[in-house]
């Protein structure tokens, strides 16, 4: 991809005070091109920015809650052209111990990772269908991040597989409806990342990644207008291999596996 070139113009990254997003807002800071990131700790966000404006990109801060679908419209309305956007905050949390998780826990992460993906993407679209189209044809690009988890109904991880599989499913099924606008929708599904989320657990991750070279994948695949894309893919392939097994004979396996622990802190979308 080239820094600076006509894809990377203005990029519009939720979740951009740490892990992944940060990785991606570093990778698009460039001289001449234009950040508008997102996230709930201003600190973070700050620290982030500051990097990509050393970078030579021109970088605008919003501290946003992606469950506030008022303020997600507001912000990504006024952000003016958007040749790239990239719905990438997220939570995780499980069901260690086997206990259930909480109603509250629940619906933080459908309102998080569903909704804010939805909050994001369908403003967004609407921005790209009235952009004129690029030289390739392409009014914008918006890329949402799911997971491997959504290919597999794990019992540790109800919520978080579940909300995945919506994303993933939702984007996959409206890209090409959105192509005909000349809008590329991407799904994507990373494996383990080794991020702030990631290090909170306590089970082997095969393929563990680090977020900068997440971040490179990612930005390649939105890059070649692939729908969905996977890494590190034999770990795709295993998720779905599996899910192809009895769910019950995939739960007693998940079973002689340390769980993800509940959500530490699930906060509060603003105005509750
Ligand atoms: N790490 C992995 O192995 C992995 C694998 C597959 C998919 N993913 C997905 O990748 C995305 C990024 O995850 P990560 O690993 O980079 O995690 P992370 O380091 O914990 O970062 C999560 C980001 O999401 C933001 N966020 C969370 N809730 C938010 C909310 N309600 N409103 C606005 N921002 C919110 C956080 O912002 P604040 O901290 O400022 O609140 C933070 O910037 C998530 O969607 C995750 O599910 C991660």
């Amino acid at each position: 991809m080239r820094p600076g070139g006509r894809f990377v113009t203005a990029t519009l990254i939720t979740g951009a005070s740490s892990g992944i997003g940060a990785a991606l807002a570093l990778r698009r800071a460039a001289a001449g091109a234009t950040l508008h990131l997102s996230g709930r700790d201003a600190a973070r966000l700050d620290v982030v920015a500051e990097a990509c404006r050393a970078r030579g990109a021109a970088v605008r801060v919003a501290v946003l809650d992606v469950r506030d679908a008022a303020a997600m419209a507001a912000w990504i309305g006024a952000a003016g052209r958007l040749d790239l956007v990239v719905a990438n905050a997220g939570i995780s949390a499980g069901t260690a111990d086997g206990v259930a998780e909480s109603a509250a826990q629940t619906r933080a992460i459908f309102a998080t990772n569903l909704d804010g993906v939805l909050n994001t993407v369908l403003p967004a679209w609407e921005v790209m269908r009235g952009q004129a189209p690029a030289a390739d044809g392409v009014r914008g690009r918006i890329a949402s991040i799911a997971s491997i988890a959504a290919f597999l109904a794990v019992p540790g991880a109800p919520s978080y597989c579940a909300s995945k599989a919506a994303v993933d499913a939702w984007t996959v099924a409206a890209a090409p409806a959105a192509a005909r606008e000349g809008v590329r929708l991407t799904s994507i599904c990373p494996g383990y990342i080794r991020t702030p989320m990631t290090d909170r657990n306590r089970f082997p991750m095969p393929g563990l990644m680090e977020a900068d070279r997440a971040a490179a994948l990612i930005l390649r695949g939105i890059q070649a207008g692939r729908v969905r894309v996977v890494f590190p893919w034999w770990l795709g392939a295993l998720a779905r291999g599996a899910a192809l097994l009895p769910a019950s004979l995939v739960a007693r396996l998940a079973a002689t596996q340390p769980g993800k622990g509940a959500a530490p802190d699930l906060g509060e979308p603003a105005g509750e």
